[in-house]
């Protein structure tokens, strides 16, 4: 490929154990480079990680480089780290197992009603959007456009599972939008956290899901977000952690 650069391992018999690869990227953003690796955890702690991130290092150079993973470990932190690398980004990814658990009982708080996506209230939803993750670090300060585009531009995109919460009295107060087996956001505007909304759209999606016949529903979270505790509470399970690093 066009400005790709790849390098692997191989065990004694020629199994490829781990892989590294360099993307340089082309105007306008040149002059930035991404790197990304995997190592076989059965060949972990043996060094072959150093030196496939000191490869990827010297192919990127001198473009600036970013270095993306799928399954931060804490090994490769300290390796991160020893080469001078800050992380930019940090995601859990959750897992709920809809083919053991059912999503535990959570009832919506009381004088709460659902409506499914529909182009027609793409604004309402854009309106919780922006209130709910105004205040969270990062927020893109999308317009609605981008936004809808962002949500709904997947041919895995669910508009029945993608929902908004409205009370008879304070008007529209959350959202969940999700897409084939997978919880995209969900947020509550600010007024109405801590009364159980939040929860109570994750297990609606997840009982739509469920009956439908998926198997699991995944989700990413911000390390920092304390959203984790409650998926973590609706019985959640870490899958891993989706990390970048740049050099400062
Ligand atoms: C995450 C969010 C949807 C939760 O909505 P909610 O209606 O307050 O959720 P619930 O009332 O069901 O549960 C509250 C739980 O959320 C967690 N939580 C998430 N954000 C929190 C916050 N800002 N302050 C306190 N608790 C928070 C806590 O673990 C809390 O657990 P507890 O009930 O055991 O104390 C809401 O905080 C929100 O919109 N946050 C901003 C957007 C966001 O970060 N979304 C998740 C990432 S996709």
């Amino acid at each position: 490929m066009d400005g790709v650069l790849t390098t692997a391992a191989r065990d004694p018999q020629g199994t490829v154990v781990a892989a590294a690869s360099v993307r340089h990227q082309p105007p306008p953003a040149g002059g930035r480079a991404t790197a990304t690796g995997l190592v076989d955890p059965a060949v972990r702690g043996r060094g072959v990680g150093s030196h496939l991130l000191d490869w990827a290092l010297t192919a990127a150079a001198p473009a600036e480089v970013t270095v993306e993973t799928e399954s931060l470990t804490p090994a490769a932190e300290r390796l991160f780290a020893s080469r001078g690398l800050r992380q930019v980004f940090a995601k859990d990814v959750f897992r709920f197992d809809l083919g053991v658990a059912e999503p535990p009982e959570v009832p919506f708080p009381g004088g709460v009603m659902l409506a499914e996506w529909s182009r027609d209230a793409a604004g309402r939803f854009f309106a919780v959007y922006s209130a709910a993750f105004r205040d969270r670090p990062g927020f893109p300060g999308w317009s609605e456009r981008q936004w809808v585009d962002w949500l709904t531009d997947d041919e895995e995109f669910r508009p029945d599972w993608t929902l908004l919460a409205t009370d008879g009295q304070a008007g529209d107060v959350g959202f969940i939008g999700c897409a084939e087996g997978w919880v995209v956001q969900v947020g509550v505007r600010p007024d109405w956290r801590g009364r159980g909304l939040g929860a109570a759209l994750v297990v609606e999606a997840l009982t739509r899901m469920r009956a439908a016949g998926a198997r699991e529903a995944l989700l990413d979270v911000n390390v920092n977000n304390p959203a984790g505790a409650l998926y973590r509470r609706l019985g959640f399970t870490p899958l891993g952690r989706r990390a970048r690093y740049a050099a400062p």
